[in-house]
């Protein structure tokens, strides 16, 4: 852990540590920089793709993306099923963590939201820059309580073993944040020792920017979810623009948890219309917030709560499949101010009235 310097030994000492509070000192220490060398500095970082060696870079970094790497952890964490976050035997791995920003927007957000921080166990942290590595664990040490133990692990994707990864905890939730689209590792390696593993419970938090359908990096971050097999529970997609601050956002849960929660199922049939094809759909029985039903027509999907329906998928993108979590819209047609809501799986959705759906 980072010992012995200016910056250890003020976090140490500073009550309730929080990545709010890091990023402040951060903001601080750049601000007073003149321009020229925080813009130098920026472009060091190269947008965070080659490894970090000194100090002021690290500073940098948090300045530059904290503000936007914490909306998108929030925008996960804020979709992963509440009671998974109560599981009392909690080991998080952090890969390719950098200065464990995921790590620390995960503390802040047990601690804000009121979930017991110590069901974390462990934390593990995986970087190859040692130097960012040392910051990574002096931060989480400072973010967790004493009965978390935290292990540092220095070494590139590529050469991680199963024992590496080994977890006695029954819930390990595996950190993925702008570390995906990084090309310098085999994502077909990583899966495959993720799954020598065997863990018993599994939840993967991927975030990262999004660089539209037809990007090599996007296809980075589908390709893993694939790899790994495990039911996608959340995924959201936002171009720059269409998101906070002009930034973009890729974010994606994978469980093979069973949410522990009771959906309303509905009896239903009607119609949908599908995104693409404009045709009608029959289809029938469906649930409420997860996709239940998948419509015979390879290219529709659908989700029905209600009086209300519906849904395309993005070409390009990974199709819905059952048990996707959909996204819930307020919707009013500006033609006859009719309002409803309308339950998205990515990004498009499409309302109709269409044929009253019948309770059972
Ligand atoms: C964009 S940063 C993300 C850091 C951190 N996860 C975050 O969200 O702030 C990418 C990180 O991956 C690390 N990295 C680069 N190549 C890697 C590799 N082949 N294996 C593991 N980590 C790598 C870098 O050192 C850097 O810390």
């Amino acid at each position: 852990m980072e010992q012995d310097t200016c910056h250890s030994l003020k976090i140490q000492h500073i009550p309730d540590m929080s990545f709010q509070k890091i990023k402040s000192i951060a903001k601080n220490f750049c601000r007073n920089l003149p321009e020229y060398v925080r813009d130098e500095l920026y472009e060091q970082l190269e947008r965070g793709c080659d490894l970090i060696t000194t100090e002021p870079q690290l500073q940098q970094y948090i300045y530059s993306f904290g503000n936007m790497h914490e909306a998108k952890l929030n925008l996960a964490f804020d979709n992963v099923p509440k009671e998974i976050f109560d599981y009392k035997d909690i080991a998080v791995i952090d890969y390719g963590c950098g200065q464990a920003m995921a790590t620390m927007v995960l503390a802040d957000y047990f601690k804000e939201n009121n979930y017991n921080i110590e069901n974390i166990k462990s934390i593990n942290l995986i970087e190859p820059s040692f130097r960012v590595l040392e910051r990574a664990e002096l931060y989480a040490y400072c973010l967790y309580p004493q009965t978390t133990k935290i292990k540092t692990i220095n070494k590139f994707m590529d050469d991680l073993t199963k024992e590496d990864l080994y977890q006695e905890h029954s819930l390990v939730i595996h950190l993925f944040s702008n570390i995906l689209d990084v090309e310098s590792f085999s994502l077909e390696q990583l899966a495959d020792t993720i799954k020598e593993s065997k863990y018993q419970s599994e939840l993967f938090i991927c975030v990262g920017p999004y660089f539209g359908e037809f990007s090599e990096r996007q296809e980075r971050f589908d390709y893993f979810s694939e790899l790994l097999g495990y039911k996608t529970i959340f995924s959201q997609y936002y171009l720059k623009g269409e998101w906070q601050n002009n930034w973009s956002c890729s974010a994606k849960i994978l469980s093979n948890i069973r949410p522990n929660i009771e959906f309303e199922t509905l009896s239903v049939s009607g119609k949908i219309k599908g995104f693409r094809s404009g045709s009608l759909t029959h289809f029938e029985k469906t649930g409420k917030f997860y996709i239940r039903a998948v419509v015979e027509d390879t290219n529709e999907y659908g989700e029905v709560k209600e009086d209300i329906v519906f849904l395309g998928w993005k070409e390009g993108a990974r199709r819905p499949q059952i048990g996707d979590r959909v996204q819930k819209t307020r919707w009013k047609s500006l033609d006859d101010g009719r309002e409803g809501i309308a339950y998205t799986a990515l990004c498009l959705s499409e309302i109709l009235d269409e044929t009253p759906i019948e309770r059972e």
